[in-house]
């Protein structure tokens, strides 16, 4: 048996956890889905689902994890030995390579974004640079190939080294930076159309199918439904306090998420790009506001140099899942299990990349390749694991297998506990099959 490693105290676990939510799902997804899909009314769906499903699915996530001591697989195996739930982790497995697929392109895009801030190469006309440069043929995929390097060279180094120090020292920074990002987002001349967009709902504009994009988007950023946090949870010491760190966690997230669409929607109205420009959005809305700030272009540096950090340590928690179940499954070496993943994750993402620029006809059920592994697993992998991990703990597993883990043997007091039975029993698998039919029925 090899130790598993574990994070360093409470800081530590917190701020990894918070640095695989936080990522490009905070500052590039969110604004771009929440553009398309009508604003403030998907902006407060978003929150309910944080709230009412993504809470309970974290602290389910982390309880099983921690119990368990091991990958998301091997979990269910543990804790529920010769029945199929062990598929839970599989379904996660999958989901990682469909996610890390489009991640990947677009942790590529924020390279290419520090190289052209650094070397002042920004036109002015940053719509039609960003087509320009993800319809190329190499430039996306080099760039893509550099951020999966990166990701996995930081796996590589094992768990505390990699994931923990990077995550600690430059999310405080980047949120710093979002907010200095967002006063000057406010203060551009016609920034009131766009604020009004994001916090004042229009309800007509919500349909079952921008209901299951918004839970499909907390799932995603808060990094559930697919073993991540179960993961993690493995590596959080017995004493630490699951429920807080789970509400710390959430809480950060969405706040990044929020700072995100204040910086974006207000400095495209100024600017005259439209919401629901799709996944470009913050890439062309965010360059064009740093053209009319002074020193627009180190802010630009900073920016999208702490961007591509956020997105490194949320690759890293999906990359993660992936490796541990290769080596404490399939016992190949980490050097090798490493190699693989990133090889068979880099020819998906291939895929992507050139499905939005040189080969367009790359299309399945009308979308383009990388909308589609975008859409089905935010969409349909992550909600359905989370489904499962719902029906799992409301209903499988020991009551008091869980609730020994919430209150750390019963030495902490977690007043929430009934209503987190509640919710996980009743209200989290009926809410997302609820949501799950209505708009994959509207979306046909
Ligand atoms: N939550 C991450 C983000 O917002 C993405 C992610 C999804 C990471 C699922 C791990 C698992 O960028």
């Amino acid at each position: 048996m090899t130790t598993r490693d574990s994070f360093s105290g409470r800081f530590g676990i917190i701020a990894a956890a918070a640095g695989s939510a936080i990522g490009l799902g905070n500052i590039w997804r969110f604004p771009y889905v929440c553009g398309q899909n009508g604003g403030g009314a998907f902006l407060l769906v978003y929150l309910i689902c944080i709230v009412l499903m993504g809470l309970p699915i974290m602290l389910s996530e982390f309880s099983i994890g921690r119990k368990a001591q091991s990958n998301a697989y091997r979990a269910f195996k543990i804790l529920s030995p010769k029945s199929p739930w062990y598929l839970i982790g599989v379904m996660g497995i999958i989901a990682a390579f469909t996610i890390m697929s489009f991640y990947s392109a677009v942790g590529g895009w924020t390279i290419e974004y520090i190289v052209r801030s650094a070397t002042n190469s920004m036109s002015d006309n940053p719509a039609a640079q960003f087509e320009g440069f993800i319809s190329g043929s190499y430039k996306p995929l080099a760039y893509q190939l550099a951020f999966l390097a990166l990701s996995f060279g930081i796996v590589m180094m094992g768990v505390r080294k990699g994931i923990e120090s990077s995550s600690k020292i430059l999310m405080p920074l980047l949120l710093i930076l979002l907010i200095i990002l967002c006063i000057r987002s406010v203060t551009l001349p016609g920034a009131v159309e766009g604020l009004k967009f994001l916090l004042k709902p229009d309800f007509s504009k919500l349909t079952g199918n921008s209901v299951l994009l918004a839970m499909g988007q907390a799932f995603f950023s808060l990094s559930l439904g697919m073993g991540c946090m179960i993961t993690y949870g493995s590596y959080i010491k017995r004493e630490e306090d699951l429920t807080s760190s789970a509400g710390m966690i959430a809480g950060a997230d969405v706040f990044i998420a929020l700072l995100a669409g204040i910086a974006v929607f207000p400095a495209a109205a100024s600017l005259g790009i439209e919401p629901d420009s799709g996944p470009g959005l913050a890439f062309i809305t965010l360059p064009g506001m740093f053209q009319q700030m002074a020193g627009g272009m180190i802010f630009s540096s900073f920016f999208f140099i702490l961007l591509c950090i956020a997105a490194l340590t949320s690759s890293i928690s999906l990359i993660e899942v992936v490796v541990s179940f290769c080596v404490e499954e399939m016992r190949i070496r980490r050097g090798y299990a490493t190699a693989l993943v990133a090889g068979c994750i880099f020819l998906l993402g291939i895929l992507c990349s050139l499905s939005l620029g040189i080969v367009p006809g790359l299309n399945l059920f009308g979308m383009s390749f990388f909308d589609l592994m975008d859409f089905s697993s935010s969409n349909i992998l992550l909600p359905l694991g989370g489904l499962f991990i719902a029906i799992y703990v409301g209903w499988v597993l020991k009551k008091l297998i869980t609730v020994k883990e919430l209150t750390n043997d019963g030495s902490l007091k977690f007043v929430g506990l009934r209503i987190f039975y509640f919710l996980i029993k009743y209200i989290v698998p009926v809410a997302i099959m609820v949501v799950f039919i209505s708009g994959l029925l509207r979306s046909t």
